[in-house]
């Protein structure tokens, strides 16, 4: 039974003695990170109360308890296969999907792999602070159930790493334990993961935009003609949906609360003054994390997109809702920008893949605004959050050399320097953000003065129920 196994897993893993092994011997090194770079605080002392994945099944993977967090049960859980899957789209249309990598495209997968799995312990170092500053023990367990579960992402791409990819793939499962978010001389691979996220609203930003990033990879993955990758991304993507809704969520509490102390500042009076966190700084972390994780799908034309579509690797979000799978003549506009003018140009659709999924992001960040704004509206409020065009604040692609305003309007070096300020956190934001979030509250039902408490509470238990508990 899956139970009883040191990884659970439903891969059938005692089955494959080498492959059992080679991960049992990984598991320490990881505990050992996870102690080292995880929750700091949060090790020994305290019980959370978090869902934790013993199957695919819905019954299976809504499994709540009590662990301490370097206990959790991390495993490694693909969702079912489909019967007679074929490739969906590329060269290799209609063809059955492979259970093996092929040898021409092995680098491929293997950077695409690498660079998926790179991102999840990147996410875990960068909040290991956020437990001493939360707002609630509501929000502590949220953390942490975020937090556990990238865990159990990086098990799913080191699986895929050990089964596949031979001594390379086990060489590349070590060094995703040895890069460190933010770390000089080894870094995480992707900038927005090297960012620190040592305040609150950073932390719930990220979850709405980062973590969205991540829904939009892990969904062009799940079209992935390597059925085993395409089957475990399939089921991690139901649990990043709890990521951004925590990210989504928080946001909205903050709102709810800012929307409340304007009232008691009356209107026109400064929120900091109360303890609130004020409508121009939400702002401002919001473009920070929208246009960090715009740059997370790539450069606009891009011919290892265009080859990764070709050969099957990654597809379209969605990619069934699309008719023309070949796409071997289509074109696609793009806003260009050169000579200081933008010009719509076509390009190659292949090669405009990582646009098509960036549209598709971009889509899905702008129906959580408008939820958000709902807040804004529900309380009589007229401001409005806005997410800044996609040329803002770019450092991949074809904006990355220029400047622009939050509108998309082309800006010089010089006033670039003088507003951004006005656009993005400052030093003197994150101090203040800091100064709020100072106390950590750990009582079961307080919630910290700058967010409002939640609808409910998580599995039908009470929002004053103790989440995170202390061991006598
Ligand atoms: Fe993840
Ligand atoms: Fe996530």
């Amino acid at each position: 039974m899956i139970s009883a196994e040191k990884i659970p897993n439903n891969v059938n893993l005692s089955g494959n003695k080498r492959l059992q092994r080679a991960l049992e011997h990984w598991q320490p090194k990881y505990i050992q990170w996870w102690r080292d770079m995880g929750p700091q605080g949060f090790q020994d002392y305290h019980q959370v109360y978090v869902r934790t994945a013993v199957s695919v099944d819905p019954e299976g993977w809504a499994h709540f308890e009590y662990v301490k967090l370097p206990e959790y049960r991390w495993g490694i859980f693909l969702a079912d296969p489909v019967h007679d899957r074929r490739i969906g789209f590329g060269d290799f249309f209609g063809q059955p999907v492979w259970q093996e990598v092929p040898g021409e495209f092995r680098n491929q997968l293997r950077r695409l792999i690498v660079t998926q799995g790179d991102t999840e312990p990147a996410s875990v170092e960068q909040q290991r602070l956020l437990g001493q500053r939360c707002p609630s023990l509501y929000d502590l367990r949220n953390l942490f159930q975020v937090n556990v579960e990238e865990g159990r992402h990086l098990w799913a791409m080191v699986y895929l790493l050990h089964s596949y990819f031979g001594r390379d793939g086990r060489d590349e499962a070590e060094e995703l334990l040895e890069r460190q978010s933010g770390n000089r001389d080894k870094p995480r691979i992707l900038q927005a993961f090297n960012e620190p996220i040592d305040n609150w609203l950073d932390f719930f930003m990220f979850t709405m935009f980062t973590d969205r990033d991540g829904k939009s990879q892990l969904m062009s993955l799940s079209e992935s003609s390597l059925d085993p990758l395409s089957r475990t991304t399939r089921f991690m993507l139901t649990e990043e949906a709890h990521h951004m809704f925590v990210g989504e969520t928080g946001v909205a509490r903050i709102l709810e609360r800012t929307c409340q102390l304007m009232k008691e500042a009356g209107f026109s009076g400064d929120v900091r003054k109360l303890g609130g966190i004020d409508l121009p700084t939400i702002q401002k972390h919001l473009n920070q994390w929208f246009s960090l994780s715009l740059d997370l799908h790539g450069g606009e034309v891009s011919s290892n997109a265009a080859s990764y579509f070709a050969n099957g690797l990654k597809g379209r979000a969605k990619e069934e809702t699309f008719g023309d799978h070949l796409i071997t003549n289509s074109h696609y506009s793009i806003e260009f920008f050169e000579n200081g003018k933008a010009a719509t140009k076509d390009v190659l659709m292949r090669h405009a893949m990582n646009e098509i999924l960036r549209d598709w992001y971009v889509g899905d960040c702008a129906a959580g605004i408008e939820r958000w704004n709902r807040v804004l509206e529900q309380h009589g409020m007229s401001d409005r959050l806005t997410l800044p065009d996609r040329k803002f604040n770019r450092n991949i692609g074809m904006y990355s050399g220029f400047h622009f305003d939050p509108h998309g309007a082309p800006v010089s070096n010089n006033d670039w320097e003088r507003r951004r300020l006005e656009w993005l956190p400052s030093v003197a934001d994150s101090e203040y953000l800091l100064s709020i979030m100072a106390t950590p509250i750990y009582e079961p039902g307080k919630f910290a003065n700058y967010i409002a408490p939640p609808r409910r509470g998580i599995n039908q238990q009470s929002i004053d129920f103790e989440y995170v508990r202390t061991e006598a």
